[in-house]
């Protein structure tokens, strides 16, 4: 995890680290082993999480890791990829979890570039292109799943290769009362990126609390 100190990056953790290892990454590595720590300690020191979840730089993180996953705020998120491009290598999955959210006085909006490319379109051009880019989690709201309460969510995913989806797929499945979602490729990372600003406007003008997203079909 990228910027895995943060609110999505614990929450992800703690439930990868209970059936993989997991590298929790930070710009400072003193900062990675103090939240680790917070989280053994609120987590009642479970034996997996104790075991699997190791403190790390972003950079380890990238050289490490067979998937990735970006959790920083949007406005850092282009900034950081560009800082780690190098150490990306061959066949990598990047997941990014970012979305461009702006508030304004009005309420909540999604932030794409000026030629209204997605955050995720953005990392997959600057990403050597055998690194193969996804993009997930941004409806999930992080501390309904840090706290590991009940929770019943589709995960959208967009990416470009069925195998990339298979992998992420896999991934969002080992989160209790998640389901993952094909939504096509990378052109539709911007339909999920902005799902957020929708479900923050509708939980501000309609008192909902951490509202996610959850398709019913008939
Ligand atoms: N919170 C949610 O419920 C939620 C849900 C879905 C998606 N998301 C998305 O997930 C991303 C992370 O959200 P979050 O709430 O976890 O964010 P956050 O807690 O504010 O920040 C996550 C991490 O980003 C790193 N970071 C902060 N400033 C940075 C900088 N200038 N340069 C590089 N890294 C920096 C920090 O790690 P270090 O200081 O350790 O480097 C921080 O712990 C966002 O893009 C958000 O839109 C969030």
């Amino acid at each position: 995890l990228i910027g895995g100190t943060g609110e999505l990056g614990t929450a992800l953790a703690v439930h990868f680290a209970k059936v993989s290892s997991v590298l929790l990454g930070s710009r400072d590595l003193e900062k990675s082993r103090s939240v680790v720590e917070k989280i053994l300690d609120d987590k009642s020191n479970d034996e997996r999480l104790r075991s699997n979840l190791v403190p790390s730089d972003n950079f380890r993180v990238v050289a490490e890791c067979n998937i990735v996953i970006l959790t920083v705020p949007a406005e850092v998120a282009i900034r950081t990829i560009k800082q780690l491009s190098e150490s990306f290598r061959i066949d990598q999955i990047l997941v990014s979890s970012v979305a461009p959210v702006e508030k304004t006085e009005n309420g909540f909006v999604s932030k794409f570039d000026s030629k209204g490319r997605s955050v995720t379109q953005q990392i997959s051009e600057i990403l050597p292109r055998m690194v193969r880019v996804a993009t997930a989690f941004q409806t999930i709201p992080a501390h309904i799943l840090y706290e590991e309460r009940p929770i019943s969510a589709d995960v959208l995913v967009s990416c470009n290769e069925l195998t990339t989806y298979q992998s992420v797929a896999t991934l969002v499945a080992m989160l209790p009362g998640l389901r993952p979602l094909y939504l096509g490729s990378l052109d539709y990372a911007g339909e999920i990126e902005r799902i957020t600003a929708l479900l923050m406007n509708v939980a501000k003008r309609n008192r909902l609390k951490s509202p996610t997203l959850k398709f019913s079909s008939f």
